[in-house]
């Protein structure tokens, strides 16, 4: 493919990638997700070990341990907390670390947990210093320091919480401080869904929204979906509006490809920033290394964005390396794009 060709035409484009879905996808997106482990497919590793963990909480009676989820965006973090609850016969509240703007904010939440109830904190790298300090002895001893009064007359007054379960969910392990860390009892990495788990979580969103596919349509769709369940079932939406305009509403292979080929989506499942982000290494930088805030601005996209949501998946394909001094697009990105690749001095990835 010619680097001319790669590039989008216009500024903006179809965010099949990006992170949290819009209404409408939202409002289906809630109507295909797993309630029980039993409908959940794939993690297979982490489901086993929570599974057990549930299990033995729920013997002694007890609240399951602190869960730390981390990984890319859009591999279930929410829907395995709501399982826990779930299987742990409990209610759960739903916050995240941005939404948090005072103490107060965190400790109204905390104060209406009942024994064993969940609390999930999405985006938990992102919960500021002093909330942060608050969670730490409501973690440890399911105990808060209430502040009663102001100035010289004010009194702290240690407040017993009910035994609950906080799950803290992060895009960015890395920027969770050890203090925070080591109060999880349980701790696990998402990794990205092979493409047979896709698949299979195609299949079943399928059946669940009346949308007929067949096998190697899901494979299909499956294989671009860029190991994450969010955005295969994106692409799955799409691909039947695209059936259902242009081929009797059956979803075969070759429907798929037509409907992600007009989506922008390439055989690898890589998009127009995807694309555009490497060739921006490629064409303006040389191949780099060059720094994340360079990449950001050129492209006009957050550098969050970048990090968090492209980035993993092109790393993930060896497409990209992030050394020390910057990104570098690798060897195979230049093949991707069946560009050569220049002389570049070695050492690079030391
Ligand atoms: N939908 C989204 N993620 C899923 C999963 N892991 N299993 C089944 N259906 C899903």
């Amino acid at each position: 493919m010619g680097s001319g060709a790669a590039r989008g035409m216009s500024g903006r484009h179809d965010r099949i990638v990006t992170g949290r879905a819009l209404d409408e996808d939202a409002r289906l997106d809630a109507s295909v997700r797993p309630v029980s482990f039993g409908d959940y497919i794939g993690q297979d590793r982490v489901k086993e070990n929570l599974q057990i963990a549930v299990e033995a909480a729920r013997a002694r009676g007890e609240a399951l341990d602190h869960v730390l989820l981390y990984g890319p965006p859009g591999l279930g973090k929410t829907t395995l907390a709501q399982i826990l609850a779930r299987e742990m016969s409990s209610s759960i509240k739903i916050s995240s670390g941005p939404l948090l703007e005072k103490k107060g904010d965190l400790t109204a939440v905390l104060t209406s947990l009942e024994p064993r109830d969940f609390f999930f904190l999405d985006e938990i790298h992102r919960l500021q210093a002093a909330l942060e300090e608050v969670l730490y002895p409501a973690m440890e001893d399911f105990r808060i320091d209430l502040i009663i009064g102001q100035g010289p007359g004010a009194r702290v007054h240690p407040y017993q919480l009910s035994h609950f379960t906080l799950v803290g969910a992060t895009t960015r392990a890395g920027l969770i401080m050890a203090p925070l860390r080591s109060r999880f009892g349980i701790v696990h990495r998402l990794d990205f869904y092979t493409p047979a788990d896709l698949q299979k979580i195609i299949a079943r969103s399928a059946g669940i929204l009346g949308i007929t596919i067949d096998s190697e349509g899901a494979a299909e769709i499956a294989r671009r979906s860029r190991g994450t369940p969010r955005v295969a079932n994106r692409l799955l939406r799409r691909a039947r509006d695209y059936a259902e305009v242009r081929a009797q509403g059956h979803i075969t292979v070759s429907v798929a490809r037509d409907a992600l080929a007009m989506l922008g989506v390439d055989e690898h499942g890589l998009d127009e920033v995807d694309r555009n982000l490497l060739l921006t290494i490629i064409e303006k930088y040389g191949g780099g290394p060059v720094g994340l805030n360079t990449i950001a601005a050129s492209l006009s996209e957050e550098e969050d964005a970048i990090e968090e949501i492209y980035e993993p998946y092109l790393m993930q394909l060896g497409l990209l390396g992030r050394t020390q001094r910057g990104r570098v697009a690798t060897a195979l990105a230049y093949k991707h794009f069946g560009l050569a690749e220049p002389q570049r001095q070695s050492g690079l990835f030391s």
